[in-house]
């Protein structure tokens, strides 16, 4: 069994139940309709710049006390002696802030449940970017476990079915409603669905790019490398950018209904930036793909939230699919490292 880096364990279960809250916050954000919902681009904004904000903080009390102008000068040089590097950033900024904005799009069409299965499809994605990109090395065993993820997650996803199907007919009240009216809302429906599907799996996708990305260049050995918080402030330089971008761009609908800076936006913003970090932590210290497992694993206490919050109904498919979830991850962290090529030549010498 591999050994975690003390703070690899320490993030991994604060990411846990910080991704559960922050899924489900999103959802009842998104899908209120008794106030004003926030409007996307205006919380990845306000994500972005608060996660640049704790990143310089982080950064400045590392390396020696927010009041001294030496550190304010070491966090300039880091970020303008070597364009070039800051530059290697853009990539992934430019792929999480889409990201970002997909996954809203997704959790406004879909159910909190449903969104996270399918965003899990990531976990398949990332482990081969790994071993095409980062040269990684997984056993038959590990690829086993990712493989009865996948199967799990698809298992949750078929139980979709039967229990959205009740609670939807339900909510569609007790009368007796035109068969043209129920076709229409059922079209209307479908499409939202689709939509919810493909922003998940878009997500899904770019995540796992900027994941791998990311990971390759806060491990690379290089002498005098920066910090993860100026690598964060790096990724902020072009995602800020991007972001007010995307304001910019829907000012219309921004002006037009505000900020809507209540309680849970603020807290979803906060979430979001805490989460960020914390991600950043835990590729730096551990890995994408644990990263990923723990994410997963975040899906069956979602569910449970959502059983309470939503009035999602629990089936069998969905609770086998949710222990092959929690099973696969249990194996995959219990798998001993795969031994490298030269080692295995000498013990056979
Ligand atoms: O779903 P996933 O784990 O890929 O989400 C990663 C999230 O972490 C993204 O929303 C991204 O904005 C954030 N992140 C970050 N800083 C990093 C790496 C990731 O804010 N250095």
């Amino acid at each position: 069994m591999r050994k975690l880096h003390p703070v690899a364990v320490f993030t991994l279960a604060i990411l846990l139940f910080e991704h559960c809250a922050t899924v489900t916050l999103t959802r009842l954000t998104q899908q209120r309709i008794d106030a004003p919902r926030p409007i996307p681009c205006v919380v990845v904004f306000l994500t972005e710049a608060l996660k640049l904000l704790m990143s310089m903080c982080l950064e400045l009390t590392n390396c020696g006390g927010l009041g001294s102008a030496s550190t304010f000068g070491r966090l300039r040089d880091a970020l303008c002696s070597s364009p070039q590097d800051t530059l290697r950033l853009s990539v992934p900024a430019v792929l999480y802030t889409i990201q970002n904005l997909a996954i809203f799009v997704a959790l406004g069409n879909l159910e909190v449940v449903i969104f996270q299965v399918l965003y899990q499809t990531k976990l398949l994605l990332t482990a081969v970017l790994s071993v095409l990109l980062l040269g990684r090395r997984l056993t038959p065993r590990q690829w086993f476990a990712l493989l009865a993820l996948t199967f799990g997650v698809i298992c949750v996803e078929l139980s979709d079915g039967s229990t959205s199907g009740g609670g939807r007919s339900g909510s569609s009240g007790s009368g007796s409603p035109s068969p043209a009216k129920d076709l229409a809302s059922e079209a209307r429906r479908s499409r939202h669905e689709m939509l919810g599907v493909l922003a998940a799996l878009l997500a899904a996708l770019l995540s796992s790019l900027a994941g791998v990305y990311f990971e390759a260049i806060v491990k690379k050995a290089e002498a005098a490398a920066p910090s993860l918080w100026v690598r964060n402030v790096q990724l902020c330089v072009f995602t800020l950018p991007i972001a007010a971008a995307t304001v910019g761009w829907q000012w219309s609908a921004v002006r037009a209904q505000g900020l809507v800076l209540d309680p849970p936006t603020v807290l979803l913003v906060v979430l979001n930036a805490t989460g960020g970090l914390l991600v950043a932590a835990v590729i730096k210290y551990g890995d994408n793909i644990l990263k990923n497992f723990t994410t997963a694993c975040s899906v069956i206490i979602g569910t449970l939230i959502s059983v309470v919050l939503f009035d999602f109904q629990l089936t069998v498919s969905f609770a086998w699919g949710s222990l092959l979830v929690a099973s696969s991850a249990y194996v995959f962290a219990t798998s001993p490292e795969p031994v490298a090529p030269s080692v295995m030549r000498t013990e056979a010498e």
